[in-house]
């Protein structure tokens, strides 16, 4: 995923921000500048937002501590967004029953309320199949925020690291039960991730 680097004047201060690849595959073309992928995204109805991760947030916090940690950011989006209860979920390659799990996700489906994850740590790709244009695959990782709403046509995967956490919101978790379409529409997209990446500073500046 590439980074944005922001130059601060006489400082000379660079801050590499991490900022979400979003594909069209139909249209083999990327969008890779913030405000371009969240224009996109908005354009068929996808909230997206980067937050920066605080620093004092070690690897290891736990769920309260993750909670807390994005609490004010939590409490408006409920406010926003009607989400009664938010959790953290946690899942590596060693989670028992992982494979199943994403089996359950990563076959095109709806669901009656919306899918709103902030990636915490690890990467995933949600392809999105909009009622108009292409499908669009964004990859998020940490500090990146999307919602889906209900009903939009939608799969997930993991990126090659089997690796996320996040925070999850919920207005009723039961309506976050999968309503799967049986299109086949997923069967046409590969789950690629491009993965961190890295651009110098020295040749990003102008
Ligand atoms: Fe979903």
């Amino acid at each position: 995923m590439p980074h944005r680097v922001r130059d601060y004047g006489a400082g000379r201060t660079w801050e590499l921000i991490a900022v979400a690849v979003l594909r069209i595959p139909d249209e083999n073309r990327s969008l890779r500048e913030h405000d371009e992928v969240r224009d996109y995204l908005a354009g068929i109805g996808i909230d997206y937002e980067h937050w920066e991760c605080p620093a004092d947030l070690t690897s290891d916090a736990s769920a309260d501590q993750v909670l807390s940690a994005y609490s004010e950011q939590v409490e408006k989006l409920k406010r926003q967004g009607g989400y009664v209860t938010a959790d953290v979920i946690d899942v590596n390659a060693d989670t028992p029953g992982l494979d199943a799990m994403l089996a359950k996700f990563n076959i095109e489906h709806t669901h009656d309320e919306d899918e709103v994850r902030y990636i915490v740590a690890g990467r995933g790709l949600f392809h999105i199949h909009p009622q108009h244009g292409p499908v669009v695959a964004i990859e998020v990782e940490a500090g990146d925020l999307i919602r889906v709403p209900r009903g939009t046509l939608h799969w997930f995967d993991l990126c090659g690291d089997r690796r996320i956490r996040a925070i999850r919101l919920f207005q009723d978790k039961s309506g976050w039960t999968p309503h799967y379409t049986s299109s086949g529409v997923d069967r046409n997209y590969e789950p690629v991730c491009l993965g961190p990446r890295y651009i110098p500073p020295q040749t990003a500046a102008k």
